[in-house]
């Protein structure tokens, strides 16, 4: 393929500015926005493509990691993708996203995690669906949980001016949940100042933790934006690590029905806060499948956690027409919760590199991912891989 773009870092503010603008357009966004985005997620995270001096589009690499099987996987977040209109249609995006792959393949990066505005796209270059993020919404008056044994205590949020290490007692608490829960981030620091900088000069973000305050079960930072006569809690972030604290949610939230409406969370499809309320008055208000690109298939498997007890191979065959280290047979030996990768082996379970990321991060089964021809594998291969794959729907709460 002859290349029409130029791929670089941002190293110019000229190009800061022009991409800035870019951002203006591609998102409907107040002008200035675009500019003030770049600062906030920070210039060496920015990758554009340039025609003749004149930059085409560009897009963000956030540098995160994301849990799988308990173990943290090293992750590339794209986000801000945007081609100027007057360069769209003749395979810009696809060029600006072959080469950043191809970047984060040299740096060692395994996998790499979108929210798509259009699927069409990124599947071109080997991302699939792989994972949830819902919104969430219940009126206050129907909660009917009472339980307020456990202590909650407010606590004031930092100062986004005093650094990253500002949310490190939220992080640890946060990451406690991560670890058990396929999906979750190991947030960007610009995803953590989302969550605890108010969204507007005039709006507050409370937050509370949960039980002990030397080794809290939980947290809570939240916000209360107008609504008509009265407000609704919007949920800015939110850890919960037992059922004591569970409850104790439901109850506080259920405290504020006299001025409350309702309270808005993000979770999962199947969200199991919602297991402790007595009917089933919450509805999901918005639902999106976030899509996962195997950029490195060798370190991929090799780096997420497998079930405990288990000792077994699978035989890959993997096809990826972008990145050829990819194509090709391999064999995932399992046993300590941990997997190797030899290359070689029968190739018994056959996919393309776009059917590995459901599979990877168990969002559809083998079977699944078997009857919408995603895998083609032998009974054995398909048990195997059930095994080794199985866990609760993949999600994160976080959105970029
Ligand atoms: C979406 C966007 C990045 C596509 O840029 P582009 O340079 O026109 O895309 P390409 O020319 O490389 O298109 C590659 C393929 O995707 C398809 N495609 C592009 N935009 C699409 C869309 N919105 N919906 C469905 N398919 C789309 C093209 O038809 C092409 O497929 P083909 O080769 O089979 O014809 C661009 O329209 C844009 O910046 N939009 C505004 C911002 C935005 O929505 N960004 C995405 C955020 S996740």
């Amino acid at each position: 393929m002859t290349l029409q773009f130029e791929y670089s870092d941002l190293l110019e503010p000229d190009q800061a500015r022009q991409f800035g603008l870019i951002l203006d357009r591609c998102f409907g966004s107040p002008s200035g926005k675009g500019v003030e985005y770049i600062d906030r997620v920070g210039y060496e995270n920015f990758r554009v493509i340039e025609q003749a001096g004149q930059v085409a589009g560009g897009l963000a690499v956030l540098k995160m990691a994301q849990w799988f099987g308990g173990h943290c996987v090293p992750m590339a977040g794209i986000a801000g993708v945007g081609i100027a209109p007057e360069y769209r249609g003749s395979g810009a995006a696809i060029e600006l996203l072959q080469a950043t792959l191809q970047e984060l393949y040299d740096r060692g990066i395994p996998i790499s995690m979108l929210y798509p505005a259009t699927q069409y796209l990124y599947r071109k270059v080997g991302y699939e669906q792989a994972g949830v993020f819902c919104k969430w919404e219940i009126q206050t008056s129907s909660i009917q949980i009472k339980e307020r044994n456990l202590p909650i205590q407010p606590i004031s949020l930092p100062s986004c001016d005093q650094g990253d290490q500002s949310f490190g007692e939220f992080d640890r608490i946060y990451r406690q949940q991560a670890k058990i829960t396929n999906g979750h981030l190991d947030r960007h620091p610009s995803i953590w100042r989302e969550a605890i900088e108010p969204s507007s000069k005039d709006s507050i973000n409370y937050a509370y933790l949960f039980g002990d305050r030397s080794n809290p079960s939980g947290y809570l930072i939240f916000s209360q934006p107008r609504s008509g006569n009265s407000y609704n809690i919007q949920i800015r972030d939110l850890v919960l690590l037992n059922a004591e604290s569970i409850k104790r949610f439901w109850s506080f939230m259920a405290d504020h029905r006299s001025q409350a409406s309702k309270v808005q969370w993000r979770h999962s499809i199947v969200d199991l806060l919602t297991l402790t309320l007595a009917e089933q008055p919450a509805i999901i208000t918005e639902s999106i499948r976030w899509m996962l690109r195997i950029v490195d298939v060798v370190k991929a498997l090799e780096l997420r956690g497998y079930p405990q007890g288990l000792e077994t191979e699978l035989h890959f065959e993997i096809a990826d027409d972008l990145l050829p280290p990819n194509h090709g047979k391999f064999v995932l030996n399992v046993a300590n919760g941990k997997g190797e990768i030899i290359k070689g082996g029968k190739g018994e379970l056959k996919l393309h590199v776009r059917g590995l990321s459901p599979l990877y991060t168990g969002l559809f089964t083998p079977q699944q991912l078997q009857l919408t021809n995603h895998l083609e594998a032998t009974e054995n291969a398909l048990l195997t891989a059930t095994k080794l794959f199985a866990g609760a729907i993949p999600w994160t709460q976080d959105f970029f």
